[in-house]
């Protein structure tokens, strides 16, 4: 019998797809990156033919989601053709891209007209030293200007912040970022930091707890639990007499595996099924040999070793997850 979805063993039916475009990027976050990193190099990364081929190949399986990831997916030369190209997809919902906003004043346009849905946009911080203490080599002004493009191309309810807040750098400053995306009238989530790769964070002390990031918004906003779902494992809260949503990604605080409809193909082409996981299947010489039968099989095998949940231990003093945030796309 023709496979035609992808269903792991817990029943969960993976409906969406982070494709990772490149491991590289313009910045080295803390939390992402370690300060001097080594890259893949060109002929190891799938062409942008090949990452079609892959978005093909899923979306034939009933995958209905792509988001584009990276590393950061602007620097990536040609990507609106790869995101032309995938939009035309039949059976494809929804084309999104995730992106740390330092290209868009010049990619935004050239991106809504290639199909993109919407935008994640990754800001930490609004103060410039602690912006650059955390992206290392990040250019606030160029990051904002990105901003607010993104918001003239694709609209506010199309736009959204990502934060991660770490303890005693930049967790006092949150309230100033939700005020920054009310302001504009788009979404903001905080997400909890993940422990992937040697950072050189001690998770168990840099950890901040989006319960805690809950309480400090309730002591400044009128803040009321949404009843919507994205289908995304945010949960989101509502403020008053404001568009926005202030989105919560909790994958310490509150798991949300359970609901988990996701797999990620990293630049290389492997396929990871969970981001903290080490299970994995390495797609590439399927790809590279043009046997789509053979891509459908491995894909099928990861569904099989997707787990119930992922194995991130906070109190370890190493990371869990040996590879970075960087490798399996954010
Ligand atoms: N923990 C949580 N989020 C992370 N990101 C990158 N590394 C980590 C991590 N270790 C986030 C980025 C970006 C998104 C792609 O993933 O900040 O918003
Ligand atoms: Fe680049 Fe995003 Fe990683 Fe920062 S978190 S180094 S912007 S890929």
């Amino acid at each position: 019998m023709a496979v035609n979805d992808i269903q792991d063993t817990f029943g969960r039916k993976v409906k969406y797809l982070r494709l990772s475009v490149t491991d590289r990027c313009d910045f080295r976050c803390t939390y992402c990156m370690s300060e001097k990193m080594e890259f893949l190099p060109r002929s190891e990364i799938l062409s942008l033919e090949e990452c079609l081929q892959v978005a093909k190949t899923f979306v034939g399986l009933g995958v209905d989601k792509i988001r584009l990831t990276g590393g950061e997916p602007l620097t990536r030369k040609d990507l609106p053709w790869l995101a032309s190209r995938i939009r035309e997809l039949a059976g494809l919902r929804e084309l999104t891209i995730t992106t740390n906003g330092s290209q868009l004043a010049k990619f935004a346009q050239p991106l809504v007209q290639a199909g993109i849905d919407r935008v994640n946009i990754s800001l930490d911080s609004l103060e410039p030293d602690t912006f650059h203490r955390i992206t290392r080599t990040g250019n606030l002004p160029q990051v904002l200007a990105g901003i607010d493009a993104a918001i003239e191309a694709w609209g506010p309810r199309h736009v959204k912040l990502n934060t991660v807040l770490i303890r005693d750098i930049n967790h006092l400053q949150a309230n100033d970022l939700v005020r920054f995306a009310l302001a504009r009238g788009i979404d903001i989530s905080f997400i909890e930091q993940m422990p992937l790769g040697e950072t050189g964070y001690h998770h168990a002390d840099s950890y901040y707890s989006n319960t805690e990031m809950l309480e400090q918004v309730k002591q400044h906003f009128e803040v009321f639990p949404s009843v919507e779902s994205t289908g995304g494992p945010a949960r989101y809260w509502r403020v008053s007499g404001h568009e926005s949503r202030i989105g919560f990604i909790s994958p310490h605080s509150h798991n949300f595996c359970a609901d988990c409809n996701r797999m990620r193909v990293t630049a290389r082409g492997e396929l990871f099924p969970c981001l903290g996981n080490e299970g994995m299947v390495d797609l590439l010489p399927a790809v590279r040999a043009g046997d789509e039968g053979r891509v459908r099989d491995l894909i099928a095998q990861a569904a099989g070793l997707k787990p119930k949940a992922h194995t991130f231990d906070l109190t370890q003093p190493a990371s869990s997850i040996v590879r970075f945030m960087s490798r399996t796309g954010g």
